[in-house]
Order: C-alpha cells, then sequence, then structure tokens
C-alpha cells in the first residue's frame, strides 16, 4: 500500500534506546552481585569479556545525562538477577537493591520512563548449576525475584518486560541458552526448558497485574519475518514451518495460553514434547501480556528442507544470526538477494520490519513496542574525537519510515528502542561490534579512559526525537 501521506508518529510516543545489564554494566562481582552463566562462560581470548564492559555501573549517572540530552523518553535496561539475589533465591542483597534504586532515580530525575527487562540472558549460576530453566525451581525462583523487583521498584516504573529473547535462547541454546555442554537429548531439554520460561514469565505477568494494576507488562522475543526462497509452494511451506518455530510458538504462549498447532507437530515428530500438565496450561491461559515488545534486526529467507544447497545456504547458516536452530528437515537458509547486508553479514531489510510489524500486530492485536533494532558496526573514534556513523544513520532512518509506514496501515505502535542506548559489549563479537548513540572509548583489552563521546547519530536521533520522528 502507498500512501499519499503517512500519518505522523502519535503524540506521546517513546522514543528510546536500550541495554541490557550484563553487556552495559560491568562491576560483575561488586557489592555483593553473584556470578551468572555470562560469569561463567568462556569467550575467545580475542574478544572483551563482561567483567567491566562500558561499566556503566559506576558511570551512570553521567551516562543517564547524556541519554536526557539526546531527548529520550523512555530507557530500556535490565536488572541483573543476581544483583538482587546473588544465588537467584534466598537472601536479598540490599547494596544490588540500592544500585537499581539509584539507578531509576536517576533515570526518572531526567523525566525519562524506565523500560525494565527482569532478565535479559544473565541467569544466575547458581541456579544453572542446579539444572537452570531444566528445573522447575528456577519458575519459582524467577517469580520470586519478578514479584521482589514489582515491590521495590513498582512505584516509579510503570513498563516492565518479562524475558528477553526467550526463542533465541532455545533456538541458540548452546551460544546463549543455559543448555549445559554434553547434555544428553539437547533439543527436547530445550523445549522443556522453553515450557518452564513461560511458566515464569505467565507467573510473572499475573503477579505483575495482582500487585502494580497500573503497570503494563509484556514479553521480548526476536521476531522476524520469514521469506520463502522461491514462490515454490515447498518453500512457502517451509518458511510457514519455520515463522511458527521461530516466532509464532512463543507469542501463541504467551498471548493465547496454547501452544501454536505446527511448532506442536514438530516437537512431536521429533519426540522434543515437554511434559506438560493441566494446571500448567491453566496458568498459561490466565497470564496474559498488556504488551508486545520485540526485537527486530531483519528478515530471514528459508528454502525446503529437501533443496539442500539453495542459493547461499551455507553462508547464510554460518552467518545469519536471525535464522537459528537449523533443522534441515524443515528449513534451510537461503540468499535474499534483494537485500544488502551489513560488515558481519547480517541482512538490512527496513521493508521486513513493516511487514514483521503487520504480522504481529493482525494476529495479537496487542500494542507494540520495538525494544531493539539498530546496526552493529566497527565504528572510529575520528582525529577530531568525532564518530561519522552516517551508516547507522542511514539504517535507523529507513527502517523508522517504515515504523511510520506500519503506524499508517493500522498498527498500533507505542515505542520504539533502538539497540543501543550506548557502546556495549556484543553478545559474542566483542566490544568493536558498537551499535551504540554514545561511543565508549576502549578497545577489547585495553579500557583506555571509558570516556564517552556522542556520535553523529546521537545528534540526529535528538532531531529525531525532537520532531517526534518528522524529520529523519
Ligand atoms: C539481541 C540481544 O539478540 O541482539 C542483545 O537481545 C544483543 O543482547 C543484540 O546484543 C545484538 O546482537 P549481537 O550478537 O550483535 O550482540
Amino acid at each position: 500500500m502507498h500512501y499519499q501521506t503517512p500519518a505522523p508518529f502519535p503524540q506521546g510516543f517513546l522514543w528510546g534506546a536500550s541495554t541490557s545489564a550484563y553487556q552495559v554494566e560491568g562491576g560483575w562481582n561488586e557489592e555483593g552481585k553473584g556470578p551468572s552463566v555470562i560469569d561463567r562462560a568462556s569467550f575467545p581470548p580475542e574478544l572483551s569479556d563482561f567483567t567491566v564492559t562500558s561499566d556503566h555501573y559506576h558511570h551512570f549517572a553521567g551516562d543517564i545525562a547524556l541519554f536526557a540530552e539526546m531527548g529520550l523518553k523512555t530507557y530500556r535496561f535490565s536488572i541483573a538477577w543476581s544483583r538482587l539475589f546473588p544465588t537467584g533465591e534466598g537472601e536479598l542483597n540490599f547494596q544490588g537493591v540500592a544500585f537499581y534504586r539509584r539507578l531509576i532515580d536517576e533515570i526518572r530525575r531526567h523525566g525519562i520512563e524506565p523500560l525494565v527487562t527482569l532478565y535479559h540472558f544473565d541467569l544466575p549460576w547458581a541456579l544453572q548449576q542446579q539444572g537452570g530453566w531444566s528445573n522447575p525451581r528456577t519458575v519459582d525462583a524467577f517469580e520470586r525475584f519478578a514479584r521482589t523487583a514489582f515491590e521495590l521498584y513498582g512505584g516509579q516504573v510503570k513498563y516492565w518486560l518479562t524475558i528477553n529473547e526467550q526463542n533465541m535462547m532455545i533456538l541458540k541454546g548452546d551460544v546463549i541458552g543455559t543448555l549445559p555442554p554434553g547434555t544428553a537429548n539437547p533439543q527436547k531439554t530445550l523445549y522443556q526448558q522453553n515450557h518452564h520460561m513461560m511458566l515464569a514469565q505467565a507467573r510473572a505477568m499475573i503477579a505483575c497485574h495482582e500487585m502494580l494494576p497500573e503497570a503494563k507488562i509484556g514479553p521480548a522475543p526476536n521476531i522476524s519475518c520469514v521469506y520463502p526462497a522461491s514462490s515454490r509452494p515447498e518453500d512457502v511451506i517451509a518458511a510457514n514451518n519455520f515463522s511458527s518455530i521461530r516466532n509464532w510458538l512463543y507469542l501463541d504462549l504467551a498471548c493465547f495460553g496454547r501452544y501454536n498447532a505446527v511448532a506442536w507437530s514438530f516437537m512431536r515428530e521429533k519426540g522434543y514434547l515437554p511434559q506438560i500438565t493441566e494446571e500448567e496450561m491453566a496458568l498459561l491461559q490466565r497470564g496474559r501480556p498488556d504488551f508486545i515488545a520485540f526485537n527486530y534486526y531483519a528478515s530471514t529467507t528459508v528454502a525446503d528442507g529437501q533443496d539442500r544447497g539453495a542459493v547461499g545456504q551455507e553462508r547464510r547458516e554460518v552467518e545469519d544470526q536471525q535464522l537459528p536452530g537449523i533443522d534441515k528437515s524443515v528449513y534451510i537458509g537461503a540468499d535474499n538477494p534483494n537485500l544488502e547486508h551489513n560488515e558481519f553479514g547480517w541482512y538490512i531489510d527496513p521493508v521486513g520490519f513493516r511487514v514483521t510489524c503487520r504480522e504481529i500486530y493482525e494476529r495479537y492485536r496487542l500494542p507494540l513496542i520495538i525494544t531493539e533494532n539498530g546496526l552493529g558496526a566497527f565504528d572510529r573514534l575520528a582525529q577530531d574525537n568525532k564518530i561519522h556513523d552516517d551508516y547507522r544513520i542511514r539504517y535507523l532512518s529507513a527502517h523508522i519510515r517504515q515504523l511510520q509506514l506500519a503506524i499508517t496501515d493500522g498498527v498500533e505502535l507505542f515505542g520504539y528502542c533502538p539497540w543501543s542506548a550506548i557502546d556495549l559489549v556484543s553478545t559474542h563479537q566483542g566490544i568493536s561490534k558498537r551499535y551504540g548513540f554514545i561511543y565508549v572509548n576502549r578497545d577489547e583489552h585495553d579500557l583506555k579512559d571509558l570516556a564517552r563521546y556522542p556520535k553523529k547519530s546521537f545528534y540526529w536521533y535528538q532531531r529525531v526525537i525532537n520532531t517526534n520522528g518528522e524529520r529523519l
């Protein structure tokens, strides 16, 4: 659909930006914080670990002042579960409690709306040692952690997110999930973990509605529309399979309280069905989100699983982070010759952003907020201490234009939080893969002075916010 005049962004639209605790905070063992799975993981020696990252733990006041200068209406960050509960359960760590109180106060003091993710990949290590998400006890621990966060910060936080990218943790269980190496029957284990996370999420949503009637809570998966590699009906079925397994399994459970039919058949066929009870399904029915948050980086393209050697298959399956959990009997990765890609091989597909918004909204009819979208690049600090990241401006403005079209299409969208507010350490590609509006002066191993330099995109986004999206 082409419009003569696209609708404006709604008044009060939440222009924001995102981070996550383990990627930005540092202070990994300070003031009583317990270790998380990230602190016990090993990373390639040439890349930064997560002990210091951007040292936001010690720089948060200055960072929030910069976010305010940029004009952010909302700031999405996560609470490190093991800062509040060093072992994931048991004793509360009052120094951790105080840190997030200071952080939230500072955010509020600048008139910014906090948007809080409860859990962003950093499961407390002590819980992992007891089986992590395979153990139903972790569900109890999560509910207690969520209730504690609601009680402590609910007076100041209106918007809550449950679990970041649960679908990626399941589909890439060995990389960012909580699957211990050498687990027998890994896929079956992961789908059981998935069921437990869904229960944990439902219990958190129920608790939030009970404790904070004014607050709003939602899931935050990574959703991307899936294209068939060709108009062959077999490729269309493959795309449909992948979308059910990658996207709808998670959101159908969260929003409808039932398993997606195609994803269920896939699990049954493969022998991955989780153990579930009627009471659990009733609980999933009761725990409902108020909105859907989602992360979008690019679309993905697949071909029929029998069609080995589809164009670009090998390359796609290695490079494409949007294409996890390949089961070659169901779908295989494929090139999309219509799209450009970034320095890391990720496709760039702004129109796919609009498609994804439409698909989610049509299916669930809940308000949407984007909690991640952005471009990882090797930014360079120029001699004049400036960062000329015009490529990032191009990426973001093209995506915002498509959001505006999605709004014109009728999608109810109330916020946009690109990744990331400030440079931080990538999940598995170090600090040199930068996403932020603010440059942090450090290298993989040389911490330098950790000085902050607003990039060109910072001033560009400031203008976008100032004009409520009119001047891109
Ligand atoms: C999302 C995650 O998957 O993508 C973030 O929620 C992550 O934690 C972001 O940093 C970008 O991915 P990467 O691998 O480039 O850091």
